[in-house]
């Protein structure tokens, strides 16, 4: 079976796959690297033989080492899961960060098939905060999928970082996707310092630089970001665009739902 994300994470990107496919040159012997992995929608695409994977979201990094690991685990674990509003709450408040990694990747697997449109979101301690979704009968544990995408992570590295490290990673011939948190593309409190997720302005000018320093060594290097005008003002020079039209099911809001545009640079 082919696998697919495990994880519905914002900004997943599985309706972008087939274009950034496209741009995707031969690996031979050469490595994979996804720096923002989120639900890994093209890697699974791809499934490359070498592969190196990080994120800096320490949950995420242990849940992707759990899946590759300790499948039987967390299958197990996932099949003892209700799908119970109380339940869900127990879990929310679960100190999870002292739990072994399948313990924590069941935990990930449970509140995303089961939280508000598969959010990820924490308060200023770091606890789960997204309220219990409105499913009716959310597949829990996909047991086929989750053992399919065990068997893609096999040999793979998987690290938390901030993607910044790709560059003592990456070597000539190999070939790096960014799939970063996007710019907004209305919000004038991004540009004042206020962002969500500590990704502004500054660290997204930072990225291109990383990008160009990759390229000037040889690596392959495809990014993909919203279509606000500051991403098209970023990556004006040095970098080829092409605007694609994506279809987006999970957004904070829940108001990003249908096509909208992307752009996708290399
Ligand atoms: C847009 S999502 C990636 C979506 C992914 N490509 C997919 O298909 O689901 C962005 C990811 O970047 C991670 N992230 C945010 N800031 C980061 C940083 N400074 N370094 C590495 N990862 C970061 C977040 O934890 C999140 O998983």
């Amino acid at each position: 079976m082919e696998p697919r994300p495990f994880l519905k994470w914002v900004g997943g990107k599985r309706q972008l796959v087939e274009t950034l496919l496209d741009h995707v040159p031969g690996l031979g012997k050469h490595t994979y690297h996804e720096p923002f992995v989120g639900g890994g929608a093209l890697f699974f695409a791809l499934r490359p033989a070498k592969a190196v994977l990080s994120d800096d979201n320490a949950r995420l990094v242990r849940t992707y080492v759990g899946v590759r690991d300790h499948v039987d685990a967390v299958v197990k674990l996932l099949r003892s899961y209700p799908h119970d509003p109380a339940f869900f709450q127990k879990m929310r408040e679960r100190d999870i960060d002292s739990a072994d990694d399948a313990h924590v990747a069941a935990w990930m697997i449970y509140l995303n098939k089961t939280g508000y449109n598969g959010l990820y979101r924490v308060n200023s301690r770091n606890v789960f905060n997204v309220p219990f979704g409105r499913y009716a009968n959310p597949t829990i544990c996909d047991e086929p999928n989750l053992r399919a995408c065990s068997a893609a992570l096999q040999g793979v590295e998987i690290l938390r970082d901030d993607f910044t490290s790709v560059l003592e990673r990456a070597h000539k011939g190999d070939f790096v996707y960014f799939d970063p948190p996007y710019v907004p593309l209305s919000a004038t409190s991004y540009f004042t310092g206020y962002t969500a997720d500590g990704f502004g302005p500054e660290r997204q000018v930072h990225l291109r630089d990383v990008a160009l320093k990759l390229k000037g060594k040889g690596v392959h290097v495809l990014l993909s970001n919203s279509s606000a005008g500051f991403v098209r003002e970023i990556y004006s020079q040095g970098f080829e665009l092409e605007e694609v039209h994506a279809a987006r099911n999970v957004n904070c809001r829940g108001d990003g739902r249908g096509r909208i545009l992307e752009l996708v640079m290399w």
